[in-house]
């Protein structure tokens, strides 16, 4: 038999979970640190979840099939849906604002490469029902902190901030009808990634000039407020607010993080207004974390909208961030005693020893066969505990067992009691 995952998927022995509870323990403290209270849902969904028309490659990555009971199911690509569904369950009786956050794991069938695989762990913090930018700027807030927490500064990544209404403004004022926005915007998300003329090809079917692909091209391709004001030539709400998010940033102390690139479209359909997706500086890895308002999701889901907006942030390209900059902790085991008997005699005081020192609260290791002296201080030192304490028979018939603390390499005799 293959002893190895599935293409794309992963193993996590216990190293690779130390890892793992280190970067989820700081996506929650992240979290609470704003006041966000952690759900979860199903892994497993109705298919109908994510059936969207727009062109959207996350659709087409399902890893879908039918139950025995003939329905159609897919494990979920995106936490989003799954977070829409559950608002709309509370209807009513939800207390908005709703400030959520979950760590689910997420199944996309993608051609894996680096930082790229098939299932990946997906921290998503979302705000329901607060309409202006002042939710997005607390979400870019969640974000610098975290990075910050994890010892990156602003030279390491940029979060790059647009709005989608700037493609909306230039879809309306060349009369393209509103029900091809979304599908635009995917395939706009695409101009990097894929040749002119497969975009141009796929523009077409939409019935999208290619003097129209030239006019997006030319207002996506500034960089900043002021050329844009510009470009686009007119009176644009949508840069007022876009100037309001930066000042806010401003206001909290983050605005080196962010910075504003009109080509940040995001390949999902759902998003209205506010998108941002984090990069490394060096540019050599893919989206570290992604978002966006999304006011009107909800009602394509047969119920009454409430204003959202949220991002994902997955827990692999951050790991590979943490590799090139040497940031990824030491960790250890975290074990603080391992207790040992050195005769066999003397093992139900050995017991009673972990269990008065568990009782304490400390991690204890208790030694479960007669091994050698020489064997439990190698192995102790190997998993990183803080102490050994052995039960010998001199020491015992003094009520008295022998410590010693491996970090500074210090012995002792301490009374039983005293333990
Ligand atoms: P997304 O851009 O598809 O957005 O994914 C968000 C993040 O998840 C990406 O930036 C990346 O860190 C990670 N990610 C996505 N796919 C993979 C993969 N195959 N392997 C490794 N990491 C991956 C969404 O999913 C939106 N639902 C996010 C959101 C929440 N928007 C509003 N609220």
């Amino acid at each position: 038999m293959k002893t190895s995952p599935l293409r794309g998927t992963r193993d996590f022995f216990p190293e690779d979970m130390r890892l793992q509870n280190w970067l989820f323990a700081n996506f929650r403290d992240a979290a609470r640190k704003f006041g966000f209270e952690e759900y979860d849902a199903p892994i497993l969904e109705s298919e109908e979840l994510y059936i969207r028309k727009a062109g959207e490659e996350i659709t087409a990555q399902l890893y879908n099939f039918e139950d025995k009971g003939g329905r159609r199911v897919t494990l979920r690509p995106e936490m989003t849906p799954s977070l829409a569904r559950l608002i709309l369950q509370k209807g009513g009786s939800l207390t908005l604002p709703a400030k959520w956050f979950s760590i689910p794991q997420c199944w996309r069938y993608e051609r894996t490469t680096r930082g790229r695989r098939r299932e990946h762990y997906q921290w998503n913090v979302d705000i329901f029902g607060v309409p202006g930018v002042t939710a997005e700027a607390e979400l870019l807030a969640v974000i610098v902190t975290f990075f910050k927490q994890l010892g990156l500064s602003e030279n390491d990544l940029k979060i790059r901030v647009s709005n989608r209404k700037l493609l909306q403004s230039v879809l309306a004022a060349l009369d393209i009808p509103d029900e091809k926005f979304a599908p635009v915007c995917v395939l706009v998300d695409k101009l990097e990634k894929l040749p002119r003329e497969a975009i141009e090809a796929d523009m077409a079917a939409l019935e999208i000039k290619p003097a129209v692909v030239d006019r997006i091209i030319e207002t996506l391709s500034v960089r900043s407020l002021d050329e844009l004001e510009k470009v686009l030539d007119g009176d644009f709400p949508v840069i007022e607010e876009l100037k309001t998010l930066f000042n806010l940033a401003e206001a909290y102390g983050y605005s080196d993080w962010l910075s504003f690139d009109p080509s940040i479209v995001r390949g999902l359909a759902y998003y209205t207004g506010t998108v941002f997706e984090a990069f490394d500086t060096g540019g050599t890895l893919r989206a570290i974390c992604g978002g966006g308002r999304y006011d009107r999701l909800l009602s394509t889901f047969g119920g009454k909208d409430i204003p959202a907006c949220g991002f994902g942030f997955g827990d692999v390209v951050i790991v590979e961030l943490l590799k090139e900059k040497n940031l990824l902790p030491e960790l250890t085991a975290n074990i603080d005693d391992v207790v040992f008997a050195m005769t066999e005699s003397l093992r139900d005081v050995a017991m009673a020893t972990a269990a008065k020192l568990r009782k304490k609260g400390r991690s204890v290791d208790l030694v479960l066969e007669a091994k050698k002296a020489k064997w439990v201080f190698k192995n102790a030192n190997r998993i990183g505990a803080g102490r050994v304490v052995m039960i010998a028979p001199d020491e015992w018939e003094k009520k008295q067992v022998y410590v010693k603390d491996l970090a500074s390499g210090t012995e002792s005799t301490v009374s039983y009691d005293a333990l």
